[in-house]
């Protein structure tokens, strides 16, 4: 068995790990390492920012946050997907470290809307990054390992108007989506897109992984259309067929133009309405 696949079984879920007592260690160990370090001290507590997995590492983690948000500005707007004038929504934004690196670049003209359905992240999110061009809301939907009081997803509207947003932005979202909150999902997207908008995910496509799999994850249980890696906590990890994502693009007016990173963890698709 391979080091990551027995730290998986061992830690099958870090935002159920970042409900524990080790939070509050961690917290304060944080504390004394950004008074070592004042340029750091504006970023979320560790307890946050280990829930949205940065590098896999849960206390060091602060140079890769702070990059890891520049990274997807550069990479969306250099394949034409992002501008300055752009109108945003991110999907599961966590903790805000790549809203941080989208209200930097974008002008006066452009708008940026997080959701997500951690309510304490959003929270912080709304008191130290929310301004009039910057929003965070919250996705009060039921997810066993993320938001186990929440409500189903049948009814669940995204935070903007019809054909009002360019761009999607889902970062390792669709990865911890059952097939009905990913359906809705999709579909919400279509309805906030404006034509010509796109939807950009990263997720485990099957299609793309199989030599892969047996190392640190296995999705060998079926839950409805996905993949899961534990029953128990089904929505840690889950995993889609390249011919379910068509579909479902398909059936809510959206088609896929790009499918890149196929040799990385998770791909990333960007897809297209109208
Ligand atoms: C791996 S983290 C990535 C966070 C963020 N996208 C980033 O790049 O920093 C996954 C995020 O998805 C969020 N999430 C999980 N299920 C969700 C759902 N049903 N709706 C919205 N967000 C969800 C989690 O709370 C978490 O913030």
């Amino acid at each position: 068995m391979t080091k990551d696949r027995f730290l998986r079984m061992l830690v099958p879920s870090i935002p159920v790990l970042a409900r524990t007592p080790l939070a509050l260690v961690l917290d304060a160990a944080d504390y004394f390492i950004k008074h070592r370090h004042p340029e750091w001290s504006k970023l979320p507590p560790a307890s946050l920012r280990m829930r949205i997995g940065v590098g896999n590492r849960i206390l060091r983690n602060h140079q890769q946050f702070i990059e890891s948000g520049n990274g997807i500005v550069t990479e969306l707007s250099s394949k034409g997907y992002l501008d300055p004038a752009s109108h945003i929504l991110e999907l599961g934004c966590g903790c805000g470290r790549n809203a941080v690196a989208f209200s930097k670049y974008l002008n006066e003209r452009g708008t940026y809307a997080g959701q997500d359905v951690d309510r304490e992240m959003i929270s912080w999110c709304q008191q130290k990054l929310q301004n009039e061009r910057a929003t965070f809301h919250h996705a009060n939907i039921f997810s066993k390992v993320y938001n186990p009081a929440g409500n189903p997803v049948a009814e669940y509207k995204f935070p903007a108007s019809d054909g009002s947003i360019t761009l999607i932005v889902s970062i390792s979202v669709f990865s911890h989506l059952l097939y009905s909150d990913s359906l809705r999902y999709v579909r919400e997207s279509s309805r906030v897109l404006s034509k010509g908008g796109h939807l950009h995910m990263t997720l485990f496509i099957l299609d793309f992984l199989k030599e892969r799999l047996g190392d640190r994850w296995t999705f060998s249980h079926k839950l409805e259309n996905c993949y899961v890696d534990s029953f128990r906590y089904p929505e840690a990890a889950v995993a889609y067929e390249l011919s379910t994502l068509e579909e479902m693009m398909r059936l809510n007016g959206l088609s896929m133009v790009e499918i890149y990173n196929k040799d990385l963890h998770q791909q990333t698709v960007i897809a297209k309405k109208g």
